[in-house]
């Protein structure tokens, strides 16, 4: 019998875009990051139905050994001088890793060990991040464009915000245009 050729799902290096592949889309708007940003008073006056960042991810089998692969574009902007960013996680199950791929935009990944100190890594397109496990991770836009990364990450690894209720140790905020890093004590 002849082998079937099959046409899989492609990803546009540009944009992110998917095409030959069902795929699930979710966004996340500024309602739906209620204590993430620092300037609640600024986030209050921010429309609440804008789409901070959108996630499309193609429909994949779950299970043990499966993978997700999605792509998260995430807007510039900022709420007071704080970056837009997205929320965040620890997997649920901590020990699994996860692998990013800079597409398009300038940004900074937030990486932080759950026994540790935070760091940084900058994404641009092209760049490669191997998340550990263990390490909670954000997307932060420092840009003016959007910043789009690939992901792709154990379908059983599950996501987990609650452990970071207390915040991430790293805010990334814009003073006299230049990008200010800096860690603080509670989130
Ligand atoms: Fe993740």
């Amino acid at each position: 019998m002849k082998p079937v050729i099959i046409q899989p799902p492609q990803v546009d290096w540009f944009t992110g875009a998917f095409a030959h592949g069902a795929t699930l889309r979710k966004s996340t708007r500024i309602a739906d990051l209620a204590g993430i940003f620092a300037d609640t008073a600024a986030w209050h006056r921010t429309d609440p139905d804008f789409a901070v960042y959108d996630v499309e991810m193609l429909e994949s089998p779950t299970g043990e050994g499966e993978l997700y692969t999605g792509v998260t574009h995430l807007q510039p902007g900022k709420i007071g001088d704080e970056f837009f960013m997205t929320r965040g996680h620890f997997h649920a199950r901590r020990e699994q890793g996860e692998v990013y791929y800079g597409l398009r935009g300038t940004g900074l990944l937030l990486l932080q060990p759950e026994h540790g100190r935070a760091y940084l890594q900058t994404v641009t397109a092209g760049s490669v991040h191997i998340i550990p496990g263990f390490t909670a991770h954000r997307l932060i836009n420092t840009g003016s464009e959007v910043l789009s990364a690939l992901a792709v990450w154990p379908t059983i690894a599950g996501h987990d915000y609650t452990a970071l209720a207390s915040g991430f140790s790293v805010r990334v905020t814009e003073a006299n245009r230049q990008i200010l890093v800096r860690e603080v004590q509670n989130g």
